[in-house]
């Protein structure tokens, strides 16, 4: 057969997202909707806005995904539309949409794991690079507004299988920008603010130690390797705590209502709204949390003796995370890759790469499948 072109469909959460990519390696379109406009004056995702906003940007996403990559409805050869986990109500509107595009096209639908997704960003942008060689297996963290989870990958006959040898017990790292961002009034998401500003702070000003980003062991036998859990709430509380230690808050509501004008503040916008102390603070937040990803990603990688690693989802976009990797990994001589920053954070190009082995070994949807919430890799 000549190249497979798989239109991919994204709705797990505040982006609508339709791609198109040909046999998982070639990426002709990736259209990405955001809702951040809509979500930012409540400073997080709200269920019902989502899929409301998912509704509106359906079907004119798609149709700017087919026409930028020169196809249509009548030429892809699958559709591919992620399943979970994510919004119910916002995984529902994909879904919905890409089964009656399957039904009325009479053309295959390929359900795929959102974190399978991100995973197959990574695989995707070295692909697009020409790199078509990964050794296994593959240590993945994946670190995004909704998931800290690390995976051990090998290669199967179709396609990749997956262990999960650590995740949050409470907060997912990009869920701990947002909600700090949001306690300083810096805007909606926080990781791109916080990244942007970290620079300009003292990261050493404040001090917070494992004890803020610790985690109870779950008690469980030696496989499930309990060591490379995260925990980041605590950190979260410990801000907070700083932030009233030193009597923050009449200048986090002078800097939240400067910026209530602004429908996506940039970091331009927020930096002439911040003094030393809370850049101090933002940067010592982020070399905390960098630190502790990097130091439990490197420990899980020797213990799993791990070939490659991957680092992917939203998180990853961040510079200081990047080079902290790839310093790290250099002098421990461990490859390790990324995605491009637009294929770090949600899109849909990672579902139609990560459906392409299901393609090939047949692995259709049939009907009667339903959004999963909580759909475990
Ligand atoms: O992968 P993603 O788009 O959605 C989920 O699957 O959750 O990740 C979004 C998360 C948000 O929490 C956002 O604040 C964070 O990724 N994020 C960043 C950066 N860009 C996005 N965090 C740190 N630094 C960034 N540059
Ligand atoms: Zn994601």
């Amino acid at each position: 057969m000549s190249e497979a072109r798989i239109l991919g469909i994204e709705t797990s959460c505040d982006e609508t997202a339709a791609a198109v990519v040909a046999s998982g390696e070639r990426l002709l379109s990736n259209v990405v909707s955001s809702q951040i406009a809509t979500h930012q004056p409540y400073g997080g995702v709200v269920p019902e806005l989502a899929s409301r906003e998912h509704l509106r940007a359906i079907v004119p996403v798609v149709r700017q995904a087919l026409s930028e990559a020169g196809e249509s409805y009548q030429s892809v050869d699958a559709i591919a539309v992620t399943q979970g986990p994510g919004l119910a109500g916002a995984l529902l509107v994909g879904i919905s949409f890409a089964k009656a595009l399957s039904f009325a096209l009479n053309k295959p639908l390929i359900t795929v794991n959102h974190l399978e997704g991100h995973i197959h960003a990574v695989l995707l942008e070295e692909k697009q690079k020409g790199n078509f060689r990964v050794e296994f297996p593959v240590l993945a963290l994946v670190v995004s507004g909704g998931h800290t989870h690390l995976f051990i990958a090998d290669e199967q006959q179709h396609g990749w299988s997956y262990r999960n040898i650590g995740r949050t017990r409470d907060d997912a790292a990009g869920e701990a920008y947002d909600k700090v961002a949001k306690l300083l009034g810096l805007g909606y998401p926080g990781g791109p603010i916080i990244d942007a500003l970290a620079p300009r702070g003292n990261s050493h000003a404040v001090r917070f130690g494992p004890a803020q980003i610790k985690h109870r062991n779950r008690g469980v036998s030696h496989e499930d390797q309990t060591a490379f859990d995260f925990s980041f709430s605590g950190i979260k509380t410990a801000v907070l705590r700083y932030v009233q230690l030193e009597n923050m808050g009449a200048d986090i509501e002078a800097r939240r209502a400067a910026l209530a004008s602004f429908a996506k503040p940039r970091p331009q916008d927020v930096l002439p709204q911040c003094d030393q102390k809370t850049l101090d603070l933002i940067a010592s937040f982020q070399r905390a949390v960098v630190d502790d990803l990097l130091s439990k990603t490197m420990a899980a990688a020797r213990a799993c003796e791990a070939r490659t690693l991957f680092v992917t989802g939203g998180v990853a976009a961040n510079s200081e995370l990047r080079q902290a990797f790839e310093a790290r990994a250099a002098g421990e001589g461990l490859p390790v890759f990324f995605p491009s920053r637009r294929l770090s954070t949600d899109n849909a190009a990672m579902i139609a790469a990560a459906a392409y082995p299901k393609f090939l070994a047949k692995d259709f949807a049939d009907a009667a499948f339903s959004a999963e919430a909580s759909l475990a890799l």
